[in-house]
């Protein structure tokens, strides 16, 4: 359900907070943020970016130097909370000297009962939390915060509404990321997203065409869909629309050039998605395919319901249908049970997919997912081997994958100077990076480069003159 009147009451909220923060400091305030995890959770965190923006601060790129300090937390795999609890370490000392300081923390970490009881005991120096459920609340838990001394937690079990039209401060002028979905209801019995973030709810589409047609006003020309589970977008909404129906919506948005979407399922990509990629002139050839493991058996343990041969089915279907198309996939080493076979399994499925890029993750026990309970968790050394094993044949497959361009013209999107000076990256519809010798008139800018020299992920190119 989309909330407009609370909307309403939270732009009241930055207001106030504006008048407040005005008042209080005779200095130019300002705020240092950080973001963990998906591109959700980014998109999140711009928002609070652009909230506070409003508000009056100025962005730092120091916790030392910020009034203001945010932390967006991610909560996917152990080593995202570990990090956080180092940082909350490193902000106890300064606040010591800095007492006015205000620490804010927001996202999935919050929403784990264990994780607020820690901080409520262990980090009471840490100023206001709130999790995912009460994002759109922030103007106002803020507001609340900047008038106490007091610890403020606020983390919220469930919620169904949607709130739009909040500021945000975009990283990129030109792209940037849309959700069009929030929360998953798969249950992957590794997976503590659903806990943490809820079950799915799709935003509606003219509220997602709208948003695009005024971000394309505002000079965006490629924008990333996203949501868990992309492919079962809009099958809860009171009147269905598939996904690749909401695709065709946003094709015909004037001025867009590029659309990418994020992430899909293989249990739900339909054929109907297939034939929309394949006729669209502006959705990119690039699909994220997560296959997570390539043991059948563990796959349905994994509770991923599709299994090894539908997976290899489904790539085999989707190149025919896209012979260019460009794939990449995570997968999850380690996972309780896993025997050498199963992960032999796993390296075929690479060895067959010919992915361009693989994401390898350490299985990482989450508590209260099914998994979390399954008795025969694998011992470290073993993990560690299949993932280096993994690794080595991923990168292979990767190299071997993107030397297909060798040599070839292609379009990239300029986004930004490189750490060296005078060279620029930009990305093809692949996704692939490309760095050339450019200038800053470029920035934004669609161009063609000829792929010169394959550097593994990345190439080195010159720019072409049209
Ligand atoms: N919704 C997406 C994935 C979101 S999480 C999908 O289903 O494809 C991003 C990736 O993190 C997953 O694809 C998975 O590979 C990895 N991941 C999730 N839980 C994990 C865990 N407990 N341990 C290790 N990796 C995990
Ligand atoms: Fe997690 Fe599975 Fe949902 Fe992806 S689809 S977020 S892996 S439960
Ligand atoms: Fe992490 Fe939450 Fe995304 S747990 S991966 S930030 S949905």
């Amino acid at each position: 359900m989309i909330n407009t009147q609370e909307s309403k009451v939270q732009l009241e909220y930055i207001e106030k907070c504006k008048a407040l923060v005005a008042e209080r400091y005779d200095h130019q305030p300002a705020f240092f943020i950080q973001n963990a995890g998906c591109q959700m959770n980014s998109l999140q965190t711009e928002t609070v970016a652009g909230i506070v923006k409003k508000m009056g601060y100025e962005e730092v790129s120091r916790e030392e130097d910020a009034d203001v300090v945010i932390y967006n937390t991610c909560t996917v795999r152990e080593n995202a909370n570990l990090k956080i609890y180092g940082h909350l370490g490193h902000l106890k000392s300064i606040k010591k000297q800095k007492k006015e300081m205000k620490i804010v923390l927001f996202g999935c970490m919050m929403q784990e009962p264990e994780v607020i009881e820690k901080i409520h005991k262990d980090y009471s120096f840490v100023d206001l939390v709130f999790g995912t459920h009460n994002f759109h609340k922030f103007p106002e838990l803020f507001y609340r915060s900047l008038n106490t001394e007091g610890q403020i937690i606020d983390v919220w079990k469930e919620s169904d509404e949607i709130v739009e039209g909040m500021p945000a401060d975009r990283k990129y002028s030109f792209k940037t990321g849309v959700n069009i979905m929030f929360g998953c209801n798969n249950f992957c019995s590794y997976c503590i997203v659903p806990y943490v973030r809820g079950r799915e709810k799709s935003r509606e589409p003219e509220a997602i065409l709208q948003e695009i047609r005024e971000l394309v006003a505002d000079g965006v020309t490629e924008v990333m869909l996203l949501g868990q589970n992309v492919n079962s977008y809009g099958k809860t909404l009171e009147n269905p629309i598939t996904f690749a129906q909401l695709l065709q919506q946003v094709e015909e948005i004037e001025g867009l050039k590029r659309i990418r979407f994020m992430t899909s399922h293989p249990k739900d990509l339909s054929d109907e998605l297939i034939e929309t990629m394949a006729k669209s002139k502006k959705v990119c050839h690039h699909l994220h395919l997560p296959m997570q493991s390539g043991s059948s058996r563990i796959l349905k343990i994994m509770n991923r319901r599709y299994d090894k041969e539908k997976y290899l089915e489904l790539v085999q279907k989707i190149r025919t249908a896209i012979p260019d198309i460009s794939l990449t996939t995570d997968i999850i080493v380690g996972f309780p049970g896993e025997t050498e076979e199963d992960f032999r399994d796993t390296l075929d499925v690479v060895d067959k997919c010919d992915f361009d890029t693989a994401f390898t993750f350490i299985y990482s026990k989450r508590s209260g997912t099914p998994a979390a309970k399954m008795e025969n968790q694998i011992p470290e050394d073993v993990v560690k081997n299949r993932f280096d094993r993994l690794l080595s044949l991923v990168q292979e497959k990767g190299r071997q994958a993107s030397s297909r361009f060798q040599g070839t013209v292609q379009e990239i999107l300029v986004e930004e100077e490189s750490k060296e000076k005078g060279i620029y990256t930009g990305r093809t519809e692949y996704n692939l990076l490309v760095h050339f010798p450019g200038c800053r008139d470029l920035l934004g800018k669609y161009v063609k480069v000829r792929l010169d020299t394959c550097k593994g992920f990345y190439y080195f190119g010159t720019l072409v003159e049209e």
